[in-house]
């Protein structure tokens, strides 16, 4: 029987609110489990073979999930993969994504390596929010993190979407001791000059991952070595504002975030909610509880029974996630299927 009824128009008022009254406003979407890097920090090597087509939502089955997500209270979305950008129509996706009504945000995660071919397109779409990862500044380095020499054209990838106007473009830069260390501060004075929000990202040791480094290198760190280039002013978070905590050099243009994931977790706020490629509903990246909403999808259940299947992965969402510097976790998904 549905928590909800046969109609889920007559409900309007039921929204994802959990058990700690959180309100779970976004859902992160991963539309592929495919990705044309091979980031260390990311890629698993269990040598999983990636989904058959036919286990990745369709978009048609995506958009009526985001429109059932967003009678529930859903606002903001933000399309992640793998790489989103490598997946075919994907740019008549977004354009539909962009269009349904209630959603107040709708921005894209990408490694920026087809960015500056699309960027119109994009655009064109209706995105105006994009984040790209860009773990380094020099070419080498890049190749070493990536698998693949590609930092000319991402960078290029970059400059496309600031002439077309995106705003603000977000840089996640996740923070390695022992690979990109020595660059934080070049990397951090990039905001003087251009209106990049720089994002540094503390590394999350998942399990499954290659890289195994000695040392952790968390927020307060970076930010104490940041600071030789001036005073980190505080910015005040948005209404649609992550967990990033926002700074901003004086006298810069962009800006300077940070992601505790690991020395200040950010639970207690967290209003996230991701689908994965393969049509499960997570609401916390590191707890492997998820429902499934494909199974039901296919079978032609009704929009009342796919909102319950919302309400039944809210009420599991866990209080915290216990992600320490010295324990990986084993998260059954692939961060790459799963979307960061
Ligand atoms: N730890 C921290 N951040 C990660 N990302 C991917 N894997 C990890 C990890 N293990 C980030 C990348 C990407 C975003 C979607 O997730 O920076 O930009």
């Amino acid at each position: 029987m549905s928590i909800l009824g046969s109609d889920i128009i007559k409900l309007p008022n039921i929204k994802l609110i959990d058990e700690y009254d959180r309100r779970l406003n976004y859902l992160r979407i991963s539309i592929t489990d495919r990705c044309n890097l091979r980031c260390l920090y990311c890629v698993s090597n269990d040598k999983k073979p990636n989904l058959p087509h036919k286990e990745i939502l369709r978009y048609e089955e995506i958009l009526r999930l985001v429109r059932i997500g967003v009678r529930l209270g859903i606002s903001k979305v933000r399309v992640t993969g793998g790489e989103p950008l490598i997946r075919k129509g994907v740019y008549d996706f977004l354009g539909q994504l962009t269009q349904i009504d209630g959603l107040s945000d709708v921005s894209l995660t990408t490694n920026g390596v087809l960015l500056k071919n699309n960027i119109k397109k994009i655009r064109s779409a209706g995105i105006k929010r994009i984040n790209v990862s860009m773990d380094t500044l020099s070419r080498k380095k890049y190749h070493e993190i990536t698998g693949h020499d590609m930092f000319h054209q991402v960078w290029e990838g970059i400059k496309s979407a600031q002439s077309q106007g995106f705003n603000p473009i977000k840089i996640n830069v996740v923070a390695l001791e022992g690979i990109n260390d020595d660059e934080l501060i070049e990397i951090a004075k990039l905001s003087f000059s251009s209106p990049l929000h720089i994002r540094f990202i503390e590394y999350m040791p998942i399990g499954t991952s290659h890289l195994n480094i000695s040392k952790h290198l968390l927020a307060p760190e970076i930010q104490e070595r940041i600071k030789v280039l001036g005073e980190l002013v505080p910015v005040e978070k948005g209404v649609n504002d992550g967990p990033a905590e926002r700074y901003k050099f004086k006298g810069a243009q962009g800006e300077i975030g940070f992601i505790h994931a690991i020395s200040k977790h950010f639970c207690n706020e967290c209003n996230r909610l991701r689908l994965t490629a393969s049509g499960k509903l997570r609401a916390c990246l590191l707890s492997d509880s998820e429902e499934d909403l494909k199974g039901p999808l296919r079978r032609g259940c009704l929009d009342s029974e796919l909102a319950d299947v919302f309400l039944r992965a809210v009420s599991h969402k866990p209080r915290n996630h216990h992600l320490a510097c010295d324990q990986p976790v084993m998260v059954a998904g692939r961060m790459s299927a799963i979307g960061g």
